[in-house]
Protein backbone atom coordinates (compact mmCIF):
# COMPACT_ATOMS: atom_id res chain seq x y z
CA UNK A 1 0.00 0.00 0.00
CA UNK A 2 1.37 3.53 -1.01
CA UNK A 3 1.42 6.35 1.70
CA UNK A 4 -1.95 7.88 1.47
CA UNK A 5 -2.17 11.43 0.54
CA UNK A 6 -5.22 12.89 -0.94
CA UNK A 7 -6.84 15.96 -1.28
CA UNK A 8 -10.12 17.05 0.16
CA UNK A 9 -11.86 20.47 0.15
CA UNK A 10 -9.02 22.84 1.53
CA UNK A 11 -6.84 20.50 3.44
CA UNK A 12 -4.90 17.90 2.35
CA UNK A 13 -6.18 14.45 4.40
CA UNK A 14 -3.22 12.46 5.68
CA UNK A 15 -4.08 8.88 6.43
CA UNK A 16 -2.16 6.31 8.28
CA UNK A 17 -2.47 3.54 5.76
CA UNK A 18 -4.46 3.61 3.36
CA UNK A 19 -5.43 6.59 0.56
CA UNK A 20 -9.17 4.72 0.32
CA UNK A 21 -9.81 4.29 3.95
CA UNK A 22 -12.12 6.63 6.29
CA UNK A 23 -8.89 8.35 8.12
CA UNK A 24 -11.01 7.76 11.65
CA UNK A 25 -10.59 3.98 11.50
CA UNK A 26 -7.38 4.13 10.30
CA UNK A 27 -6.01 6.51 12.88
CA UNK A 28 -7.86 4.44 15.90
CA UNK A 29 -6.73 0.81 14.09
CA UNK A 30 -3.16 2.58 14.51
CA UNK A 31 -3.07 4.02 17.98
CA UNK A 32 -4.64 0.22 19.37
CA UNK A 33 -1.86 -1.60 17.68
CA UNK A 34 1.05 0.83 19.03
CA UNK A 35 -0.53 1.23 22.01
CA UNK A 36 1.54 -0.72 24.37
CA UNK A 37 5.14 0.89 23.24
CA UNK A 38 3.23 4.10 23.27
CA UNK A 39 4.50 6.09 26.29
CA UNK A 40 8.01 4.36 26.08
CA UNK A 41 8.24 5.88 22.64
CA UNK A 42 6.84 9.32 23.73
CA UNK A 43 9.76 9.30 26.33
CA UNK A 44 12.46 7.91 24.24
CA UNK A 45 11.67 10.24 20.84
CA UNK A 46 11.28 13.26 22.46
CA UNK A 47 13.62 12.67 25.71
CA UNK A 48 11.19 13.58 28.36
CA UNK A 49 10.30 16.94 26.60
CA UNK A 50 7.00 15.70 26.04
CA UNK A 51 6.32 15.65 30.10
CA UNK A 52 7.63 19.18 30.27
CA UNK A 53 5.24 20.54 27.52
CA UNK A 54 2.13 19.00 28.90
CA UNK A 55 3.26 20.39 32.41
CA UNK A 56 3.93 24.05 30.77
CA UNK A 57 0.47 23.75 29.14
CA UNK A 58 -1.13 22.85 31.70
CA UNK A 59 0.36 25.86 33.81
CA UNK A 60 -1.20 28.28 31.29
CA UNK A 61 -4.44 27.57 31.98
CA UNK A 62 -4.42 25.98 36.05
CA UNK A 63 -6.93 28.50 38.08
CA UNK A 64 -8.81 27.99 40.89
CA UNK A 65 -12.03 27.91 38.92
CA UNK A 66 -11.18 25.06 36.40
CA UNK A 67 -12.87 21.97 38.06
CA UNK A 68 -14.10 20.58 35.55
CA UNK A 69 -12.03 19.20 32.80
CA UNK A 70 -12.08 17.16 29.58
CA UNK A 71 -9.31 15.78 27.82
CA UNK A 72 -10.08 14.97 24.71
CA UNK A 73 -8.26 11.79 22.84
CA UNK A 74 -6.82 11.81 26.46
CA UNK A 75 -4.71 8.12 24.84
CA UNK A 76 -3.00 6.33 27.74
CA UNK A 77 -4.00 9.32 30.14
CA UNK A 78 -0.85 11.49 30.56
CA UNK A 79 -2.12 15.05 30.54
CA UNK A 80 -5.53 14.26 31.97
CA UNK A 81 -2.89 12.53 35.28
CA UNK A 82 -0.87 16.02 34.59
CA UNK A 83 -3.87 17.69 35.39
CA UNK A 84 -5.52 16.12 38.45
CA UNK A 85 -1.91 16.25 40.02
CA UNK A 86 -1.55 20.53 39.21
CA UNK A 87 -5.40 20.82 40.16
CA UNK A 88 -5.93 18.90 43.00
CA UNK A 89 -9.85 20.53 43.28
CA UNK A 90 -10.64 18.93 39.76
CA UNK A 91 -12.61 16.14 38.35
CA UNK A 92 -11.33 14.94 34.93
CA UNK A 93 -12.81 12.70 32.13
CA UNK A 94 -10.34 11.61 29.19
CA UNK A 95 -11.71 10.07 26.25
CA UNK A 96 -10.58 8.52 23.35
CA UNK A 97 -11.27 6.65 20.57
CA UNK A 98 -8.37 3.73 20.53
CA UNK A 99 -9.82 1.96 23.78
CA UNK A 100 -5.98 -0.34 23.56
CA UNK A 101 -5.22 3.30 24.60
CA UNK A 102 -7.46 3.63 27.59
CA UNK A 103 -6.87 0.22 28.96
CA UNK A 104 -3.05 1.48 29.82
CA UNK A 105 -3.94 4.69 30.96
CA UNK A 106 -6.57 2.63 33.10
CA UNK A 107 -3.99 1.09 34.63
CA UNK A 108 -1.92 4.06 34.89
CA UNK A 109 -4.69 5.55 37.00
CA UNK A 110 -4.80 2.36 39.27
CA UNK A 111 -1.04 2.80 40.41
CA UNK A 112 -1.22 6.54 40.98
CA UNK A 113 -4.43 6.48 42.78
CA UNK A 114 -6.15 9.01 40.54
CA UNK A 115 -9.22 6.57 39.45
CA UNK A 116 -11.33 8.99 42.15
CA UNK A 117 -10.77 12.04 40.18
CA UNK A 118 -10.15 10.74 36.59
CA UNK A 119 -12.27 8.80 34.76
CA UNK A 120 -10.89 7.25 31.13
CA UNK A 121 -13.68 6.89 28.88
CA UNK A 122 -14.18 5.74 24.95
CA UNK A 123 -15.71 7.98 22.81
CA UNK A 124 -15.32 10.00 19.47
CA UNK A 125 -14.34 13.47 19.84
CA UNK A 126 -16.10 14.64 16.76
CA UNK A 127 -20.16 12.91 18.34
CA UNK A 128 -19.42 13.71 22.48
CA UNK A 129 -22.10 12.37 24.83
CA UNK A 130 -21.33 15.50 26.71
CA UNK A 131 -24.10 18.44 27.57
CA UNK A 132 -23.61 21.70 26.36
CA UNK A 133 -21.47 23.40 28.48
CA UNK A 134 -20.59 20.81 31.37
CA UNK A 135 -16.55 21.98 31.24
CA UNK A 136 -14.62 24.47 32.55
CA UNK A 137 -11.87 23.64 30.62
CA UNK A 138 -11.58 21.22 27.49
CA UNK A 139 -8.10 20.10 26.40
CA UNK A 140 -5.97 18.05 23.85
CA UNK A 141 -2.06 17.06 23.72
CA UNK A 142 -1.19 15.53 20.59
CA UNK A 143 -4.48 14.57 19.91
CA UNK A 144 -6.44 16.94 17.00
CA UNK A 145 -4.00 16.54 13.84
CA UNK A 146 -5.37 12.86 14.47
CA UNK A 147 -8.28 13.90 13.90
CA UNK A 148 -11.06 12.78 11.36
CA UNK A 149 -12.32 16.24 11.19
CA UNK A 150 -10.26 18.81 12.78
CA UNK A 151 -13.23 21.73 12.61
CA UNK A 152 -15.83 18.95 13.81
CA UNK A 153 -13.53 18.06 16.58
CA UNK A 154 -13.06 21.79 17.69
CA UNK A 155 -16.69 22.80 17.79
CA UNK A 156 -17.51 19.59 19.86
CA UNK A 157 -14.60 20.93 21.86
CA UNK A 158 -16.25 23.85 21.56
CA UNK A 159 -20.12 23.28 22.37
CA UNK A 160 -19.03 20.84 25.94
CA UNK A 161 -17.12 24.09 27.23
CA UNK A 162 -19.20 27.11 29.26
CA UNK A 163 -19.56 30.37 28.50
CA UNK A 164 -15.91 31.82 30.10
CA UNK A 165 -14.56 28.43 29.96
CA UNK A 166 -11.04 27.52 28.03
CA UNK A 167 -9.37 25.22 25.50
CA UNK A 168 -6.09 24.37 25.68
CA UNK A 169 -4.64 22.33 23.05
CA UNK A 170 -0.68 21.13 22.75
CA UNK A 171 0.29 20.42 19.21
CA UNK A 172 3.57 19.70 17.15
CA UNK A 173 3.91 22.55 15.08
CA UNK A 174 6.61 23.43 12.15
CA UNK A 175 9.48 25.47 13.69
CA UNK A 176 10.52 28.62 11.20
CA UNK A 177 13.65 29.40 12.43
CA UNK A 178 17.06 28.33 11.40
CA UNK A 179 18.58 25.87 11.77
CA UNK A 180 16.27 24.50 14.37
CA UNK A 181 13.94 24.03 11.54
CA UNK A 182 16.41 21.84 9.54
CA UNK A 183 17.39 19.87 12.47
CA UNK A 184 13.80 19.14 13.35
CA UNK A 185 13.24 17.95 9.67
CA UNK A 186 16.00 15.47 9.36
CA UNK A 187 14.88 13.81 12.87
CA UNK A 188 11.37 13.82 12.30
CA UNK A 189 11.80 12.48 8.48
CA UNK A 190 14.46 10.33 8.61
CA UNK A 191 15.46 9.22 12.04
CA UNK A 192 12.21 8.93 14.15
CA UNK A 193 10.37 7.09 11.42
CA UNK A 194 13.25 4.17 11.86
CA UNK A 195 13.24 4.04 15.92
CA UNK A 196 9.37 4.20 15.51
CA UNK A 197 9.38 1.09 13.16
CA UNK A 198 11.97 -0.52 14.63
CA UNK A 199 10.12 -0.07 18.63
CA UNK A 200 6.46 0.39 17.95
CA UNK A 201 6.50 -2.53 15.12
CA UNK A 202 4.28 -0.94 12.91
CA UNK A 203 6.45 0.81 9.98
CA UNK A 204 3.95 3.48 9.25
CA UNK A 205 3.08 4.79 12.39
CA UNK A 206 5.81 7.29 12.76
CA UNK A 207 5.98 8.12 9.09
CA UNK A 208 2.35 9.28 10.07
CA UNK A 209 3.55 11.02 12.63
CA UNK A 210 5.88 13.05 10.27
CA UNK A 211 3.59 13.97 7.30
CA UNK A 212 0.42 14.74 9.47
CA UNK A 213 2.65 17.75 11.17
CA UNK A 214 3.56 18.80 7.95
CA UNK A 215 0.16 19.08 7.27
CA UNK A 216 -1.43 20.43 10.20
CA UNK A 217 -2.63 24.08 10.41
CA UNK A 218 -0.05 25.52 12.87
CA UNK A 219 0.73 28.68 14.52
CA UNK A 220 -1.92 31.54 13.43
CA UNK A 221 -3.61 29.24 10.94
CA UNK A 222 -4.90 27.47 14.05
CA UNK A 223 -5.82 30.48 15.69
CA UNK A 224 -7.97 31.28 12.98
CA UNK A 225 -9.60 27.89 12.75
CA UNK A 226 -10.79 28.37 17.01
CA UNK A 227 -11.62 31.54 15.91
CA UNK A 228 -14.28 30.07 12.90
CA UNK A 229 -15.54 26.95 15.21
CA UNK A 230 -16.54 30.02 18.03
CA UNK A 231 -13.79 30.59 20.29
CA UNK A 232 -12.40 34.17 21.12
CA UNK A 233 -9.58 35.74 22.39
CA UNK A 234 -6.90 32.96 20.56
CA UNK A 235 -3.65 33.24 20.96
CA UNK A 236 -0.46 30.55 21.03
CA UNK A 237 2.92 30.19 22.93
CA UNK A 238 5.32 28.16 21.40
CA UNK A 239 7.87 25.87 23.32
CA UNK A 240 10.97 24.20 22.66
CA UNK A 241 11.95 26.87 19.43
CA UNK A 242 8.66 25.80 18.02
CA UNK A 243 8.36 22.07 17.70
CA UNK A 244 5.38 22.31 20.11
CA UNK A 245 2.74 24.97 20.66
CA UNK A 246 -0.12 25.74 23.28
CA UNK A 247 -3.40 27.00 21.77
CA UNK A 248 -5.41 28.76 24.13
CA UNK A 249 -8.90 30.80 23.64
CA UNK A 250 -12.00 31.47 26.02
CA UNK A 251 -15.63 30.88 24.56
C1 LIG B 1 -0.77 11.00 19.68
S1 LIG B 1 -2.05 10.34 20.68
C2 LIG B 1 -2.12 11.53 22.01
C3 LIG B 1 -2.48 10.91 23.31
C4 LIG B 1 -2.33 11.80 24.54
N1 LIG B 1 -3.23 12.94 24.48
C5 LIG B 1 -0.92 12.26 24.78
O1 LIG B 1 -0.69 13.43 25.04
O2 LIG B 1 -0.03 11.39 24.76
C6 LIG B 1 -3.47 10.74 19.75
C7 LIG B 1 -4.74 10.14 20.29
O3 LIG B 1 -5.84 10.70 19.58
C8 LIG B 1 -6.86 9.73 19.57
N2 LIG B 1 -7.89 10.10 18.60
C9 LIG B 1 -7.75 10.27 17.27
N3 LIG B 1 -8.93 10.56 16.70
C10 LIG B 1 -9.84 10.60 17.70
C11 LIG B 1 -11.24 10.86 17.74
N4 LIG B 1 -11.93 11.12 16.62
N5 LIG B 1 -11.85 10.82 18.92
C12 LIG B 1 -11.16 10.54 20.07
N6 LIG B 1 -9.85 10.27 20.08
C13 LIG B 1 -9.18 10.31 18.92
C14 LIG B 1 -6.08 8.46 19.24
O4 LIG B 1 -6.81 7.29 19.49
C15 LIG B 1 -4.85 8.64 20.11
O5 LIG B 1 -4.99 8.01 21.36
Amino acid sequence: MEFAYICAMNHDIIKPYDAEGEKKAQVTSMFDRIAPYYDFLNRLLTLRIDVLWRKKAIALVSSPDVKEVLDVATGTGDLAIAVAKALPQSKVIGMDIAVKMLAIGDQKLEKLALTDRVTLEAGDSEAMRYEDGRFDLAMSSFGVRNFGNLKKGLSEMHRVVRPGGRIMVLEFSRPRVFPIKNMFNIYFKYVLPVIGKLTSKDPRAYKYLYESVQQFPDFENFTKILEEVGFKHSSYKPLTFGICTVYLATK
